[in-house]
């Protein structure tokens, strides 16, 4: 498996930097994100990067730079994506189980916001009534995704206002007028099915008769990218053309001009991303031969609690014959990064790549151990620049109030 930074300018990172640190390559980004947009570009389509993938700053303002939207799960984020320098229209905040007073903050930004509760759609309707055109999310029902941990759209999912209670939508859009020009569905994320998506599509054309204002289908995000060698990732070619046809064949659809957004995290920054770890220890017990590397479920969690396969290269000793290893952290529980992975001889010293590290990685680190949380680093126009430094003993006390 290939990246798009070589074995040469990941070392170099690695010398410049230290490890762990995570690096990212932007034209990669980018060249997803033109992917997106040729294929869809018959359609009238908005895409908006769901940062909560990886919010750096700097990867926020890169994202910007090339023409892209900004999703949001949090007013945080909403506020870091301002800070960034995104303007209001250009950012969407997708809400779940929050209080109200965010949802206040967003109007008050002048933020697109989709509402995913019943609750809330109730005070939003006696605040604003029709003065603020808003979003809802539509639980469809269907189940989608690479795992149940990241399913969203099925029948006992939090997420949303179940179709079934249409008329509990209804009744409450029309006692205030609410202005919905949004209806969103977000079943899942690694999705390869291009077919999912049309089948959530479904789901909202039979909702159309009852928001007549509506301007905007917004079908989330969830593309799949390849995580291991020969994997493929959706083919978002096809579902272009997919979701053009069934556009055209709806008839309820057919006709109207809906915008179309989605909201892109790993499809955009998961293949950008590299987590670069140094071994600290090899142990040979008979059976296995444990790899143990500077790192651990602390900085890169998606092996621990998804399961997830992350494809791992010994880029300092390339040519080396392969051997089986088993990839640990030094964290004081079962932290296995990979069991049983054929990998080129690893010699204390040695420096492992995770590939697929630009999504979920940095993002859901913690100080667990009260180990330091990695560096960042962006490789742009061949150049790598440090975005975030590697924590230090005062970023372990800083909120910690002493006598
Ligand atoms: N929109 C909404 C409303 C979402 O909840 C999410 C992801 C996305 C868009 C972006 O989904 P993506 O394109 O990245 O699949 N931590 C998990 C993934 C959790 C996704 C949460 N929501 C992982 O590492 O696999």
């Amino acid at each position: 498996m290939t990246g798009s930074l070589s074995y040469e300018q990941l070392l170099a990172a690695a010398k410049e930097f230290g490890t762990p640190v995570y690096v990212y390559h932007a034209e990669k980004i980018k060249e997803q994100y033109e992917k997106l947009v040729s294929a869809f570009a018959a359609l009238d389509t908005q895409f908006f990067y769901a940062c909560k993938a990886l919010t750096n700053i700097n990867v926020l303002r890169y994202v910007k730079s090339i023409g892209c939207n900004i999703d949001c799960s949090s007013i945080n984020e909403v506020k870091l994506a301002l800070h960034a320098g995104f303007e209001p229209q250009k950012i969407l905040y997708t809400s779940n189980g929050i209080a109200f007073s965010e949802i206040e903050e967003a109007v008050a930004a002048g933020v697109h916001i989709n509402i995913d509760s019943l609750s809330n759609l109730e005070k939003f309707g006696k605040k604003y009534g029709s003065t603020y055109p808003v979003g809802i999310r539509i639980r469809p029902n269907i189940m989608a995704g690479g795992n149940l941990k990241i399913s969203t759209g099925h029948d006992t999912s939090k997420f949303g206002i179940p179709v079934s209670q249409l008329h509990l939508i209804k009744d409450m859009v029309a006692a205030n007028g609410i202005f919905i020009r949004t209806l969103h569905i977000h079943t899942g994320s690694d999705i390869k099915d291009a077919d999912v998506f049309v089948q959530g599509m479904e789901v909202l054309f039979e909702l159309l008769p009852h928001f007549p204002e509506l301007e905007v289908i917004d079908l989330g995000g969830g593309f799949k990218v390849p995580y291991q060698p020969g994997e493929t990732e959706t083919d978002i070619v096809l579902l272009a053309q997919k979701i053009s046809d069934a556009f055209a064949a709806h008839p309820q659809a057919a006709g109207q001009r809906f915008k179309l957004w989605f909201e892109p995290g790993k499809y955009l920054v998961s293949q950008c991303g590299y987590l670069l770890t140094e071994v600290t220890v090899l142990k040979d017990t008979g059976a296995i031969t444990f790899a143990a590397v500077n790192s651990g479920l602390n900085h890169l969690i998606r092996p621990m609690m998804y399961d997830a396969y992350h494809h791992i290269e010994n880029i300092s000793n390339p040519g080396g014959p392969e051997k089986v290893y088993t990839v640990t952290g030094n964290i004081c529980e079962t932290d296995t990064f990979a069991a049983d992975r054929p990998l080129n001889e690893i010699r204390e010293g040695d420096i492992l790549a995770f590939y697929n590290a630009g999504a979920y990685g940095f993002e859901m680190a913690s100080n667990y151990n009260s180990r330091f949380k990695p560096a960042e680093v962006l490789y742009q126009e061949g150049k790598p620049r440090l975005i975030r430094r590697r924590d230090e003993m005062a970023d372990l006390l800083r909120n910690l109030v002493e006598e």
